[in-house]
């Protein structure tokens, strides 16, 4: 297969490839990424130069490139992962994930109905990855999520997935383009930008800076290990039914409140038994004898922040044979550790404009030299 992965540098897309390249070296990979402040083509680092591999640095919105790539590659497979991600980002300024996620959509199904469709066709797929939020908020005794939930997104965010995830069905009931959807819940690992919850709170501890809950934080999200996503996307290629969409999730339901709780544990035991902790991380709790929960803080909500979602993946478990394979507790711990050993990468990703937001959040002086994650 030659695939374009669009999105390829962020945090999933760039697992994705990993995986790919793991478990099919013969397949052909072009990465497409237009690298804005959540992209990092460091995450990539390790593939380019791989032959099979190319990096291109584009923008999904540019039909005329995507038509390009498309015809010189002799791309069959579209993995659509490019978005603007961040539902925080989406309630301050809608626009940018209209444009990515909506109007960029559009121009990849128009470039893929052009090249594939055009004379006899060819054996094609293009695979849209979505999320759970397109399905509202559950409340505390709803069934989770299926297939045939009522779309009822939320924020600017989960309204523009749902719309690009509209235009991929439309696109395959109108012009019969291949296509499959899948809607995985929140996701964490290795290579997630530090503005999500998950590497937030693990930074936050390691450099003494409060750690944020919104509201009461009993809000449950349903956490699932982003190399799971990857093979339940790899499932999906191989054996999804056309037209048809695929709810991934781990059974990782958890309160906001006791996953911050969990991570402040975990920190606390790695420091207690590695003492070179406190030194690489002078102002994180523990180098002065407190726990990591002493950072927790309630602050004001998010607006119209969604109260629970849970994913019933039972179709992609029965039909595809997919399950989960990593458990939240092992996941976690080995998430935390993977921070810990990547420090250069952190440190690099935080860049001008990452520091000036944290400044905002957090007040000035946000990663003196000192504490700059080199172990
Ligand atoms: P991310 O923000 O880490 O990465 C998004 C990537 O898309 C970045 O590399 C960025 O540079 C790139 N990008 C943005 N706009 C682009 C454009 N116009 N052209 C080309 N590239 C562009 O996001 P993520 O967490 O890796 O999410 C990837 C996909 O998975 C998204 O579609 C998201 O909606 C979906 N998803 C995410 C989660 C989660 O928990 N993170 C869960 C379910 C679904
Ligand atoms: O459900 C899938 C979705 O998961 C994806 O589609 C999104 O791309 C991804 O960003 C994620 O959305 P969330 O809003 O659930 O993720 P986030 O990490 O921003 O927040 C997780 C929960 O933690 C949410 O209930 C809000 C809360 N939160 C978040 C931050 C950043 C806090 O309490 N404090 C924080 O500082």
């Amino acid at each position: 297969m030659t695939l374009l992965v669009t999105g390829a540098a962020g945090f999933i897309g760039s697992n994705f490839c990993h995986h790919w390249r793991g478990a099919h070296p013969g397949d052909r990979l072009i990465a497409l990424d237009a690298l804005t402040y959540a992209g990092n083509a460091a995450n990539l680092a390790a593939l380019d130069g791989q032959a099979g591999f190319r990096f291109v640095h584009g923008d999904i919105t540019d039909g005329a490139l995507v038509e390009r790539l498309l015809r010189e590659e002799g791309i069959d497979t579209i993995v659509h992962f490019a978005a603007e991600s961040h539902v925080d980002r989406s309630i301050h300024g809608p626009a940018a994930f209209v444009q990515t996620n909506v109007v960029g959509t559009q121009v990849l199904l128009e470039a893929a109905r052009r090249v594939w469709l055009a004379g006899s066709g060819r054996e094609h797929r293009f695979h849209h990855i979505s999320t759970d939020e397109v399905y509202g908020s559950l409340g505390p005794e709803d069934p989770p999520f299926h297939e045939t939930t009522p779309y009822a997104p939320n924020s600017p965010y989960a309204a523009s997935k749902a719309a690009s995830d509209h235009l991929v069905r439309a696109w395959h009931h109108t012009y019969g383009l291949q296509v499959t959807t899948s809607n995985c819940s929140n996701n964490y690992g290795p290579y997630q930008f530090p503005e999500k919850l998950i590497p937030l709170v693990i930074l936050n501890i390691l450099h003494g800076r409060r750690l944020p809950v919104y509201g009461d934080g009993t809000q449950v999200r349903d956490w699932l290990h982003v190399a799971d996503h990857c093979r339940g996307i790899e499932a999906v290629l191989r054996d999804g039914r056309m037209g048809e969409t695929y709810n991934i999730g781990g059974f990782g339901e958890l309160t906001n409140i006791e996953l911050v709780r969990r991570l402040c544990a975990l920190l606390d035991e790695r420091f207690a038994a590695e003492p070179e902790l406190a030194r690489r991380f002078p102002d994180a709790p523990q180098a002065r004898g407190a726990p990591a929960e002493s950072l927790i803080e309630h602050v004001t909500d998010r607006p119209g922040h969604d109260r629970r979602y849970a994913i019933d993946p039972g179709r992609i478990t029965g039909e595809l044979g997919w399950s989960p394979s990593h458990d939240l507790t092992s996941g976690l711990a080995d998430t935390v550790g993977w921070y810990l050993a990547n420090g250069p990468w952190w440190t690099a990703v935080m860049d001008g404009s990452y520091r000036e937001w944290l400044s905002q959040q957090y007040g000035g002086g946000v990663l003196p030299q000192n504490q700059e994650g080199t172990s």
